[in-house]
Formats: structure tokens, sequence, C-alpha cells
């Protein structure tokens, strides 16, 4: 969603606030803007599109000022434009960046109107600058107005704000949205993740939600949701700010595809003993929770919930429990049935959708007594709410279309694979097998990367193409879709997903010798079925372009068939090494066609509304 960077510095802080809003654009990236407090008052540029636009503005016509906001945005309310671009500003005396949603604003804005206040942008942030500037009539000081107009919002906020009068304070409040705050020498700032802030702090405090920080050079004061001043500890991030440079790579996600065996490697560090998983892995509380619950039922968005499509037949293939999975914004709707022996399991790269919290919010109250949250940001709101956690270790992961914290969900959906299966039904025998294939996968990883270079010729087949077909069978369906989704998400071709033995139930009227099939084709228990599925798209000319273990592909090889040869994987993670010729395929297409892949059109990293 949007991103917000500001902060109060003893020098000019726009150099800062921008470079933190690049940091930040994978958040959203439609309309940027910033305002500081100058001499003259408050002075605030805003332009539609990226960040570079903002710079080139501010290249022409600098503005300079020590206490200040800035804010890149995916819009909801009111179309990509200058006009609707954060700040907004109230009678040139107060102003706001929000990444959120104001449910009630209609309401507000009706009352404000009545009041006499002009609206010049359509979003739903103009009634906070308001209400706070009408609440300056009723009490003194920024803070106190502040205060006063907060329980008014409904919704979801993270909120940064500033007063003409008071040039030396920041205040930032949040609710729903990530908001912290960087501890600097004598200087302080605010943004919605610790990336945007690394080259000037690693020293961290996180707000909860309902607090109001007053923040100004001398110190931060944090008020809680009942007002009360509240003691929020400073943490040290271990994050450097190389983490999140792309280095030698031309874009994040190619970085981040390569990353993938160390995310595994670093993922499972620390977790086994003697070659046996700790379940403290999963925090204080696991072994309870574990031997208490007699069902899974999975929550996730976009490729996290793919990645717990493939736990739902890891879980009930090897752990023997039973598992549901659904999407996290259908769910929350649904009013599903759980019983209290239920564990909930919330998957999220970020830990800030919001259509997955709420989904793991739902499941409790709809009565599942246990959580649980696979997720790849330390301090985020997931993991906050969860009663278990098992982080994914993957590193910051920038590129909008998730690589590396998918395979990483994957390792660790296979560590909780082991826990509830030493108590259903996974023998000790599977239970070294699985250890050993999960230490094993970095290695299989790397040699599925050397696929780098033919993958990049094959991606030549795809770039005049407006629609491909993905086909999977067993735990490599959910591949299928992710294979999908990335095709679409960068490279903008319609793509879609089958098992593939639904073809001939609708998707087989597709085929024709335009049509591009991407087949995975692993050597598991389904390879003859699928086989007879190729069949079908062969005899009526579709181009079948098949991901097979190298063993296999003599077997195929007669038909008109584009082979990829994929190293042999013997294992149950097959699923993870399949799906990253995938994520190749997608990258290379992207860029033979010239696509924006780390910031894909009308996509945003982290879908922090509904
Ligand atoms: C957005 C991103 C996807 C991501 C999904 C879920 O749509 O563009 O890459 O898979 O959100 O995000 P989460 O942080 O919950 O895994």
């Amino acid at each position: 969603m949007c991103g917000i960077v500001g902060g109060v510095v003893k020098s000019n802080l726009v150099p800062i606030l921008m470079d933190g809003l690049k940091k930040l654009e994978y958040r959203g990236y439609d309309s940027a803007g910033l305002a500081v407090i100058g001499e003259q008052g408050i002075c605030c540029k805003r332009m539609q599109g990226k960040v570079k636009n903002l710079q080139d503005l501010l290249d022409e016509d600098p503005i300079s000022g020590c206490t200040g906001i800035a804010h890149t945005r995916w819009a909801t309310h009111g179309k990509p434009s200058s006009e609707n671009a954060h700040p907004h500003i109230c009678r040139n005396k107060i102003a706001v960046v929000h990444n959120g949603i104001i449910e009630n604003y209609r309401q507000l804005q009706e009352q404000q109107l009545k009041n006499g206040y002009v609206f010049a942008s359509e979003t739903d942030t103009e009634v906070i600058v308001n209400e706070i500037f009408d609440a300056l009539r009723h009490t003194d000081g920024l803070l106190n107005a502040v205060k006063r107009s907060i329980p008014k919002f409904e919704g979801t906020y993270a909120l940064g704000i500033m007063s003409n009068d008071e040039p030396g304070l920041l205040v930032a409040c949040r609710q729903g949205s990530p908001l912290v705050i960087g501890v600097g020498a004598g200087e302080y700032f605010i943004a919605s993740d610790v990336a945007a802030l690394l080259p000037v702090t690693q020293r961290f405090i996180f707000l909860e939600n309902g607090d109001i920080a007053a923040i100004r050079q001398s110190g931060v004061t944090v008020f809680d949701r009942n007002g009360r001043k509240a003691v929020r500890p400073v943490k040290e991030s271990l994050l450097t700010a190389d983490s999140i440079e792309k280095g030698e790579y031309r874009h994040f996600m190619l970085k981040e595809i390569f990353e993938q065996s160390f995310a595994v490697a670093r993922t499972l560090q620390g977790r086994f003993v003697d070659n046996r998983l700790q379940e403290s892995a999963f925090g204080r509380r696991a072994a309870e929770i574990f031997d208490a619950v007699r069902a899974v039922q999975i929550v996730a968005c976009g490729t996290s919930y793919h990645a717990g499509l493939i736990a739902r037949y890891w879980l009930e293939r090897l752990a023997r429990i039973p598992c549901s999975v659904e999407i996290a914004s259908e769910f929350r709707y649904r009013e599903p049935i759980l019983g209290p022996d239920t564990l909930a399991v919330a998957i999220s790269q970020s830990g800030e959708t919001a259509d997955t919290l709420a989904a793991l919010q739902e499941a409790k109250k709809r009565g599942a007594k246990y959580s649980l949250a696979i997720c790849n940001v330390p301090e985020s709101s997931l993991v906050r709410e969860a009663d278990a956690v098992l982080m994914t270790r993957a590193g910051p992961e920038i590129g909008v279309a998730s690589t590396k914290a998918f395979t990483s969900q994957l390792t660790v959906s296979m560590l909780l694979v082991i826990a509830l299966g030493r108590r259903f039904g996974l023998s000790e025998a599977l239970e070294r097998q699985i250890t050993a294939e999960l230490f094993n996968l970095p290695a299989e990883i790397e040699k599925v990367l050397q696929l780098n270079d033919e993958i990049k010729n094959l991606a030549r087949q795809f770039t005049e193409k407006h629609h491909a077909l993905f086909l999977g069978r067993g735990s490599h369906y959910p591949i299928a879709l992710e294979g999908a989704l990335k095709l679409k998400e960068i490279s903008y071709i319609h793509a879609e997903a089958y098992p593939a033995g639904e073809l001939k139930h609708g998707p087989l009227a597709l085929i024709d010798a335009g049509m591009p099939v991407v087949t995975v084709a692993p050597n598991d228990h389904m390879l003859e079925k699928l086989k007879a599925n190729m069949e079908e798209v062969s005899a009526r000319d579709g181009q079948l372009i098949v991901f097979i273990d190298e063993r296999l592909a003599s077997a195929v090889e007669a038909g008109n068939f584009k082979i990829i040869k994929v190293p042999q994987v013997e294992n149950h993670l097959s699923p993870a090494v399949y799906n990253i010729p995938l994520q190749l395929l997608s990258y290379h297409v992207a860029a033979l066609k010239g696509t924006d892949i780390d910031q894909p059109r009308n996509l945003a990293k982290s879908v922090t509304v509904e």
C-alpha cells in the first residue's frame, strides 16, 4: 500500500525523505509527495507517477526544512494524480500523510462541508487534516488536537502529522497500518517499515495499535489508546542498508530468485539439534498447542495462499492431519465453522496484509482456539496477533512479485508437517527422510538455478503471446497456479492454471497452435496421468512446454513438446524446486517485454487495506 516516511532532524531532511521514499516505493508508486516546515512555513511538493518524477520536480525547485513528512501512494480513493497525492494540507497550517482507509470519511466529509471546509482531492485523507484543524478551535497544540480527533476515525491508519505553529514537532499515530519510529542521535524518524530508514539508523521503536507519539529532537513520548504514557522499547534491527540494495542484479526480483538457497538455509538454521526439529522454533507455547490441535485451517492471499495449498497436500499426505486452505478475503466473510481444536494458520510475507490479519481474527472468533503465523517480518501485526509464530528468514523482499518468501514459506510449512506429524501419522523414518531432504534443498535450488540461460531463450516464445495455460497435478498444481500468477503479475500476459485432470472439462476448448501450455512434470505418482493430459494438448496442436525430471525427458520427447530438463529431485520438497524455473520464465518474459518488473502496474507489495 502506501509508504510513509518523516522525521525531525538537525539539518535539511529532504534528502533523507527522498531516499526513504525510494526504499518504500514497492508499497505504492502511482504518485508521491513531501512537505517540510521551512522558513516560510509548510512547503509541499507532489507529483503523479513514481518518486523519480518528484525528484525531478525538487531538482528544478528545491525545498528544505528540518521537520517533514513524505508519502508514496497506491490509490484507493481517487485516481492517481498530483491533487490526490499526499501530503494533504488544511489552510496552510496542518499537513498529514496517511496509509490506510478512513471508512467513515463520507460522514465526516458531510459535516466538514457544512462547517465550510473545502476539499481539494478525492481522497479519504483530507477529512483527517480538517478534523485536526477543527479540533484546534477547542484545544491547544497539535498533540491535543490529534488526541481529540483520533476517536472520530473508523478504519485503519498510519499517520504523520505536523503543524506550522509547532515546527519542531511530528505526531505519529498507528491503527492497523504499520509505523515505526527510527531513533537517531538527537534525531528521530518515522516510516512504514524499517527498510526506509536503514541508511540513517538501525534502532527502532515499534508502535502498537492505538498509539500516538509526539516526536521532537529532544525525544519521543508515546501515549497508548487510553491516553496513558506508554513505554515502548527501542530494538536493534539486524538488517543493514546493503540487504535492501540490488547489488549486481538488474532487478530485485532476479536478486531475490537467486537468493533462495540462502533464504532456505537461513530459515533452517538453529532449528534442529542432532538433526531433530526443535519445537521451540515455534515459540514457548508450541508443544501445548500442537498436543491440542486436531485440524488445520490455513488462510492467506496471493503467493502466500499458494504456499498454503502446498502445505495442505503435505499436512494431509505426510502428517495425516486434516487441513483446509482458503483465500483470506473469502474466509473472513464466509461465516466458517471451526472446531476449538483447529489450529488457524496465517501465512504472509509482510504480516500486514489486511485480509489475512482479519481472517486470522475471524478464525479465532469462530472458535479456533490456537493460532500460528508463518511470516517474514518479525515486528509485523500478524506476528503479534498469533499464539505461535514460525518466522521465515528470507530477508527483506523488495520485488512486488514474491519469490524467496514463497520458498521459505514452503520450508517452514514442512517444519509444521514434522511437528504435527509426530502427533499424527508421520513415522520416525519419514521424519528423518524429510529432515534430510530439507537440508538438501539449498543445493537442489542452486542446481535448478543453472537453467537460467536456457529459460532466458525459452522466454522469447512468450513475448508476443496474450494468453498462456499452466498445468500441474497433486502438490505441483499450486506450482502451476503460482507460475501463472507470476507471469500475469510482471509480464501482463493473461495466464491461467489448471489441475491437468480438469483440462477436458473446459480449458481444452482454448487449445490451438498458438496457445503455450506450460506443464510441471516431476517424477511422482501422478506422472502417468499427467502424460495422458499432455497427449490431450498435443493432439490439438497446443504448444507444450514441459518442465520434466531429466531422467524422464526421453519418455515424452517424441511429441511436439518443448522439454526443459529439471535436475532430478527425489523428494517431497519437489514443488519448491519446480517453482524456480517458472519464476525465471516470468522474469525473462517480463525483461524481454520491458515491463516494470519490480513494481508492476496497479500492484503493491503489501496490501494493508481491504
Ligand atoms: C500482494 C503481493 C503478493 C503477495 C500478496 C500477499 O498482492 O503483490 O506478492 O503474495 O500481497 O502478501 P503477504 O505479505 O500477505 O504474503
